[in-house]
């Protein structure tokens, strides 16, 4: 895993966006796969200010996200599709026949999930997976204890994910409690990885999922086993990582090498 840790969250989002904008400059038909919460807002932000100075063009861009709330109407406001419609496609040029989240609202959950893992095998693959993690060290809505090989499909939220989740609802608003999310197995085809961390709160499944056990208990962990994850934190989400000056240096001699 490379781990990079940077100041601050501004520097973590440009670090991030400056990857995905450098991969689509190489591939215009990249497939990347997407999340929502707090952690991408800003990357999202600095990808579209890219767009909008044409540094970038989503044109032939497909994209995958994670995961969607079942119960939701696409057009509510804390459905998944609504998130990266404001935060993301509605400013950027792509276009959103190409843009694909779980379907959610059919009642043939099955049929959705295996639709979607065929959708993203017909684009080939997911060339970037971005990431966020749960307190609780979930991936996309694997919860602890998810299987590890596990393949899209129905998930139950954990108590803490919908606690954590609460600060997005209203009080007089329904909160979901099933979505539908790619499995663990699937976020692990994707070619690249990048997990993003902000704050505090997130240290310890940070730490968790790079030094810890690998385990069904910290689904994050599993990333350990993929070869190509950039892991690009705060300081504060890095601050309970054992190796954390080694990952420092490890940076440092990565930008050294690369000046040559
Ligand atoms: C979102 C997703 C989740 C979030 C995670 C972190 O599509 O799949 O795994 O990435 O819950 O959420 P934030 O970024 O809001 O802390």
């Amino acid at each position: 895993m490379r781990v990079v840790i940077l100041p601050s969250e501004l520097e973590v989002s440009d670090f991030a966006a400056k990857l995905i904008c450098e991969f689509i400059s190489h591939k215009e038909n990249a497939v990347l796969g997407l999340a929502t919460g707090s952690s991408t807002v800003l990357t999202y932000k600095v990808l579209i200010e890219q767009c909008k100075k044409e540094q970038i063009s989503f044109k032939k861009v497909s994209t995958f996200n994670l995961d969607e709330y079942i119960g939701l109407e696409p057009n509510h406001t804390q459905s998944y599709r609504h998130y990266m419609d404001s935060e993301l496609f509605n400013h950027i040029d792509i276009n959103k026949k190409n843009t694909h989240i779980p379907e959610c609202f059919n009642n043939e959950f099955a049929l959705s999930c295996n639709n979607y893992e065929s959708m993203i095998n017909n684009h080939g693959g997911i060339d970037i997976q971005v990431l966020g993690i749960g307190t609780n060290g979930h991936i996309g809505f694997n919860e602890p204890t998810s299987s590890l090989n596990s393949r899209t499909r129905v998930k139950t939220l954990s108590e803490n994910t919908i606690k954590n989740n609460s600060r997005f609802f209203d009080k007089t608003e329904i909160q979901p409690k099933l979505a539908i999310t790619m499995g663990i197995g699937t976020i692990m085809e994707a070619k690249q990885i990048i997990l993003l961390g902000l704050g505090k709160h997130k240290s310890k499944a940070i730490a968790d999922t790079i030094e810890g056990p690998i385990t069904s208990f910290c689904p994050g962990s599993i990333l350990q086993q993929h070869s190509d994850v950039v892991v690009v934190i705060d300081e504060h989400a890095a601050s309970e990582l054992k190796l954390y000056d080694y990952y420092i240096h490890t940076e440092n001699m990565h930008q050294w090498k690369i000046s040559f």
